[in-house]
């Protein structure tokens, strides 16, 4: 994308995902995964990843490496990375589960 074609967009990084660095649910499940990738690749599952669990609480495994196929990289078969996104949209969903409940 060009830049001038996000314009008047929010644009979000993976530097944002943190708090007060503390990594968020799905960063930290792909730390506990071991869901990496190089440099460019993670940064952009994590971007990606976050976007699908904000739209989807509960992806499975086809729709997880669905999302997954639009990443160029095809340096592994993602093994740990859904893993990691699966993980974190369950722990997701036990959060809102307890907001609901208190
Ligand atoms: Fe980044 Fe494959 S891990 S291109």
């Amino acid at each position: 994308m060009l830049a001038v074609q996000a314009q008047g967009s929010e644009i979000r990084t993976v530097e944002g995902l943190a708090t007060d660095g503390v990594l968020d649910i799905l960063q930290a499940c792909f730390h506990k995964h071991h869901a990496l990738q190089c440099g460019f690749c993670t940064a952009g599952i994590l971007m990606s990843a976050t976007e699908l669990l904000a739209a989807n609480s509960e992806p499975d495994e086809s729709i997880v490496r669905d999302v997954l196929s639009g990443h160029i990289c095809r340096c592994t078969g993602y093994q740990n990375i859904v893993a990691a996104i699966l993980d974190a949209a369950s722990q997701l969903r036990e959060r809102a589960s307890d907001a609901g409940n208190n």
